[in-house]
């Protein structure tokens, strides 16, 4: 496997690339949610590439930039070994040199969950996935639903600008006790550990409610929000919304994603279902 430090190793790798590229972004602090993307993308692919940066346009003035977890060592480990042919690495300089000012923007569903909380995060994630895909260009790019807000502004992105590439989502990757697998999960104590299953626990009471009828927002949002609210120390969200477009609906007919954001001490945690599907 290749390490690629900068734009010119990549472009001249990807120059040598005959069959389909595969391409999966990520921030680094490699699990197995990663891994999956990694896998899926190995299988359908002829080469798969893999981008490790942290990037600061996605990160607000008070959140976790400067302690975002970096395990570089071992995420090269975890790409070889999950089937990846190139791992790029840029440096901040290189990705946003001086006086860069060109920005892409997915309007109106980054206003909702995520978007709300976190002004400019997903202007963040747009800018920097648009520069990735000129790079790389791949085929396919394969995104986790852990984060599926992500996930749907990405997919919309890709279609409005013609990009010429498949965007492809991938199931959230579980611990074995239910918790989604996070980079930011490693900065919980025991306790916090604990209490961060409050997030899939409230999820999967809602999935049960809605399995036995209940189809009424209101009353599976505080399904949900009764198993939330005593464990966590700040609910951000939890809201059912439609799974496509994001629009509030009152009532779920069609497919409702259900999502939910939380603080576990100063972590905050996302996870989210669909009903309906
Ligand atoms: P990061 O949080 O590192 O995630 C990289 C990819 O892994 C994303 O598509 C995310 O949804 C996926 N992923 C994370 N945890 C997962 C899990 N438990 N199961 C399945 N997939 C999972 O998301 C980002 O980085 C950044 O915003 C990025 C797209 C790289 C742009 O900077």
């Amino acid at each position: 496997m290749l390490t690629l430090t900068s734009i010119d190793a990549l472009r001249q790798w990807r120059t040598r690339q005959t069959g389909s590229v595969g391409f999966v972004p990520t921030m680094g602090a490699l699990h197995d949610g990663h891994a999956s993307l990694i896998r899926r993308s190995a299988v359908e692919n002829t080469a798969t590439l893999v981008s490790i940066f942290v990037n600061p346009a996605q990160f607000g003035p008070n959140e976790d930039l400067d302690k975002y977890p970096r395990t570089l060592e071992a995420d090269l480990r975890l790409c070889a070994a999950a089937g990846a042919q190139a791992v790029f690495t840029p440096d901040t300089a290189m990705m946003y040199p001086p006086g860069f000012a060109t920005w892409v923007t997915v309007e109106g569903l980054t206003d909702k969950l995520c978007g709300r909380s976190r002004p400019g995060h997903f202007r963040g994630v747009t800018t920097v996935v648009t520069k990735l895909f000129n790079l790389a260009q791949p085929a396919r790019a394969y995104f986790g639903q852990k984060d599926a807000q992500q996930a749907l502004v990405l997919t919309r992105m890709a279609r409005e600008l013609n990009m010429p590439l498949e965007v492809i989502t991938c199931p959230t990757v579980r611990e074995p006790d239910g918790l989604a697998m996070s980079s930011r999960n490693r900065y919980l104590d025991a306790d916090q550990r604990r209490r961060a299953l409050a997030l899939v626990r409230s999820l999967r009471a809602i999935e049960a409610a809605f399995a036995a009828g209940t189809r009424d927002v209101p009353t599976l949002r505080q399904t949900g929000l009764d198993v939330l609210t005593p464990e966590v120390d700040r609910v951000d969200y939890l809201e059912i919304l439609d799974a496509g477009d994001l629009s509030e609906i009152a009532v779920v007919q069609g497919k409702a994603l259900c999502a939910v954001a939380a603080f576990v001490g100063t972590t905050r945690l996302i996870d989210n279902v669909l009903l309906g599907a």
